[in-house]
């Protein structure tokens, strides 16, 4: 679909124009300003075998491509691809292996991408090495002759480890490995990942990039010829697409993604120093910590630090009583919306990890997650103040 491809190529506008504009026409039959909802099936062809591009809607829907397009150019790739949820995104990629094929991947990802490797691929005879991604000495030692995939979350979901994605990257050219990025926590607007050298990067468009707890969806960009062709025909051939109206959403949200990016870092680095000095808090963990253990790296491959922090309370019970005591935080699954969202990893976002595997990466039982959100910081700090004071 050559309408699809290489929206950012060559292009001297800015992100922020870009997030507006990149990918979107004026709607030719009324002019509308805003990508219209192409709420449609099938399409009425001017005769047989006119090679009519619209011909069914699970291939191709206006409402989506204008999306695709858009998500292709903020990321700087090939092509773009949506799918009803960030899993489905991941799934499709991981459907370019073969059985046989062995991937290395970060020990600490989201627990639903866990639940997939271990639970469903691994049946079809995929391998796993997982591995601490951001010592690449490490990652180097876990390929293997079957090795054809490096899987990098960074920063991680919840405990923000980072990769060097440069450094991963030269690993997967040396070993002719396709290296794909979740890129989920920071979206294009703080991290570029194919910048760096990554070949694919994976979203689950429900967070960040949509930005209001109102879409399930997600996203492939592919940089290569034959990756973009062969994702595109996954997403027809097993059909886990997005719809007209998720499309909408997520397009309307990534117009807003500049500012509320912005915000949410500016919040989430206010919130994390607060953090950092209370007594009943044995950790905090975020990048744009100067205590963070890669702050420098985070400030070489990221242009921010986002809005998301997890930090330790040293117990299950601290963290129950904590969670209890919230009143404008809201305890939930999910993040990236405009409202703050605080959940605890080891019994929702992780629960399908194995407890074992959950100690060894650091998702203890007192671990608390917090996607900071837009309101007022002071705000969420006198929640945040009078719930630390239950303990
Ligand atoms: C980093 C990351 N990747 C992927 C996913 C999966 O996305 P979805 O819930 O849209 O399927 C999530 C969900 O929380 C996530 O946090």
């Amino acid at each position: 679909m050559a309408a699809k491809r290489g929206a950012a190529r060559g292009r001297k506008t800015g992100f922020a124009t870009n997030a507006i504009h990149a990918g979107q026409h004026p709607d030719p039959a009324t002019g509308a300003v805003m990508q219209p909802i192409y709420q449609v099936s099938t399409y009425r062809q001017p005769g047989l075998g006119a090679g009519w591009v619209h011909d069914y809607a699970r291939t191709i829907n206006p409402t989506r491509s204008a999306l695709e397009r858009n998500l292709c150019a903020l990321e700087g790739g090939l092509e773009a691809r949506c799918f009803a949820s960030g899993m489905s995104a991941i799934a499709a990629v991981m459907n370019l292996l073969r059985s046989g094929d062995h991937v290395v991947v970060s020990r600490n990802v989201y627990g639903g991408t866990y639940r997939l490797f271990e639970g469903l691929l691994r049946q079809f005879g995929l391998d796993f090495t997982w591995v601490d991604t951001s010592d690449l000495a490490a990652i180097e030692a876990a390929v293997t002759p079957a090795t054809k995939m490096l899987y990098v979350e960074t920063p991680t979901n919840p405990v923000l480890g980072l990769t060097d994605l440069a450094g991963a990257s030269r690993i997967a050219r040396r070993f002719k490995l396709r290296l794909v990025v979740d890129n989920t926590f920071m979206s294009p607007y703080f991290q570029q990942p194919i910048a760096f050298g990554t070949d694919i990067v994976v979203h689950s468009t429900t967070k960040f990039l949509n930005g209001h707890s109102d879409s399930v969806g997600g996203c492939v960009v592919t940089t290569r010829e034959a990756d973009a062709q062969r994702i595109g025909w996954l997403q027809n051939s097993v059909g886990a697409i997005l719809s007209p109206m998720d499309s909408f959403l997520v397009l309307r949200g990534i117009k807003t993604l500049p500012v509320r990016m912005e915000r949410h870092d500016e919040s989430g680095r206010k919130i994390a120093a607060w953090l950092t000095g209370r007594r009943k808090i044995k950790a905090v963990y975020y990048p744009g910590l100067k205590t963070h253990p890669q702050h420098a790296l985070a400030k070489k491959q990221m242009s921010g630090f986002g809005g998301m922090i997890s930090f330790e309370l040293g117990a299950l019970s601290h963290a129950k009583k904590f969670l209890g005591r919230l009143s404008l935080c809201a305890l939930a699954e999910s993040l990236g919306g405009v409202e703050t969202l605080i959940s605890h990893p080891a019994s929702m976002t992780h629960g399908a990890v194995p407890k074992g595997e959950r100690k060894r990466i650091g998702v203890s039982d007192g671990l608390v997650r917090i996607s900071v959100g837009l309101e007022d910081p002071a705000d969420l700090i006198a929640d945040l103040d009078q719930a630390l004071g239950a303990l």
